[in-house]
């Protein structure tokens, strides 16, 4: 819980005192949580963290916190009286290296075409390429750096990034470097994902294995060998790629040491969640149409579902993604915004809790522990970030909220009062002029 109380006591640099609620998501272990223990938050009334640098160093009581450290000359001191704290939010699954947008897409959408036939006809993910390709890796990084902004000012302080609005090897390239780009220096920590198999470029059509032989043998070596990426992802969904090109384009990059995840199941049963499992995926992501089989089989792999309701949301898709059978099968769940121009344009992580709550019945605990912890554990960061205790990155969110169960329940607006990553006051909300 905190430092120890004799000898010298270490000095913060950073101390949060007098949170209404102090949710740290303590004691969970190195695992991605599972089944009753999802609703399992951890709050501290009073609540109080202690940072060095970038690490915890004490949470508990205000009393307990300030009894066992002492101050760093110019710490930072955040009052959060009638505030709740709350790790910062992990957004396992985003599409944030885009160009242009697509609003143009959404009175069709709303007149009835669907997300497949939008694509088929050549717009959707195919204009977002058209768009990408035609700027320079800096313009790419500027926006990329102002959706990372939007993320932060949300409470998100990690979060993952996938190429895919590339196709070709330059693109694509361009794409992982513009995030390394837009990461740099920013409070957000960024993990990136090489997504070449997305969809099948125009110039392909003719011959889509030729495209996913590409992807495999060429593009996943260019990836690797540039540093560029920590894992690989495929969209695995009847009419783009099937389970097989899934396999090889994963187990390419697997060899070439690109960790496994994948789109799966999200438009209907396509045997994603199988695969996932199969291959030991880090996470296997949408799952709203997955088996009975494929989730069993996922749950004995460990292999974490990222749920994303955003996307159903926007699609309006009708369907959402069964967490409750999710987590009744022992399957670890987590939630992510699926950020991208064309099926969720949001890079807001409170949206998210509030539609898992409000649509996927997820309690208001078992949401935020998918959005933190479970999210961390999603990116293999499970250690790192996603829970309050000393040793972990000193990544919380100060939210103008009297305790955690607002949260979901005040909807469309942010919450967020104070956000700190690495243990610095990286956003804060505004006054009035
Ligand atoms: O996760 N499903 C495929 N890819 C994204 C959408 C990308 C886009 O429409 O631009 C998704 O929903
Ligand atoms: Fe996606």
């Amino acid at each position: 819980m905190t430092a120890s109380a004799d000898g010298p006591r270490p000095a913060a640099t950073l101390l949060v005192r007098h949170a209404e609620q102090l949710v740290t998501l303590a004691g969970h272990g190195d695992r991605p949580v599972t089944g009753a223990r999802l609703g399992e938050v951890g709050v501290i009334r009073d609540g109080a963290l202690a940072a060095a640098g970038d690490r915890i160093l004490a949470v508990g009581t205000t009393e307990e916190v300030e009894r066992s450290v002492s101050l760093a000359e110019g710490a930072d001191v955040l009052d959060a009286h009638g505030r709740t704290v709350l790790p910062g939010f992990v957004d396992p699954h985003t599409h944030l290296v885009y160009a242009g947008s697509r609003e143009a897409e959404f009175p069709l959408r709303l007149a009835g075409a669907s997300y497949l036939d939008v694509l088929r006809a050549g717009g959707g993910i195919l204009a977002t390429v058209r768009a990408t390709r035609a700027v320079g890796e800096g313009v790419l990084a500027d926006l990329t750096r102002e959706r990372l902004d939007t993320a932060l000012s949300y409470g998100t302080t990690t979060l993952e990034i996938k190429s895919g609005y590339g196709l070709d090897a330059g693109t694509e390239l361009k794409q992982l470097r513009a995030a390394r780009r837009a990461a740099h220096r920013h409070p957000v920590t960024v993990l990136t994902t090489f997504m070449g198999a997305h969809a099948v470029p125009e110039e392909d059509r003719d011959d889509p294995e030729r495209f996913v032989e590409r992807v495999a043998e060429s593009m996943v070596p260019a990836v690797a060998d540039a540093g560029l990426a920590e894992f690989c992802d495929v969209f695995c969904e009847q009419g783009v790629f099937t389970p097989e090109q899934a396999r090889r384009v994963l187990e390419a990059g697997r060899a070439a040491g690109l960790r496994p995840k994948l789109h799966a199941d999200e438009l209907a049963s396509s045997g994603g969640a199988e695969l996932a499992a199969e291959l030991g995926a880090v996470s296997a992501d949408h799952l709203v149409y997955a088996s009975d089989e494929g989730l069993r089989a996922m749950a004995a792999a460990g292999v974490v579902a990222v749920l994303l309701p955003g996307t159903t949301f926007s699609l309006m898709g009708g369907r959402y993604a069964d967490a409750r059978r999710m987590v009744d099968a022992g399957v670890p769940v987590a939630l992510a915004t699926d950020a991208n121009p064309g099926s969720s344009p949001t890079e807001s992580m409170q949206m998210i809790v509030n539609l898992a709550c409000l649509q996927l019945r997820m309690t208001p605990e078992e949401a935020i522990v998918a959005a933190t912890l479970n999210a961390a554990h999603a990116l293999a960061l499970g250690t790192e970030v996603g829970s309050l205790e000393p040793g972990k990155r000193a990544d919380l969110v100060v939210y103008a909220m009297p305790s955690y169960t607002y949260l979901p329940y005040h909807f469309g607006t942010n919450l967020a009062q104070t956000v700190v990553a690495g243990g610095r006051v990286a956003w804060q909300r505004g006054g009035w002029r």
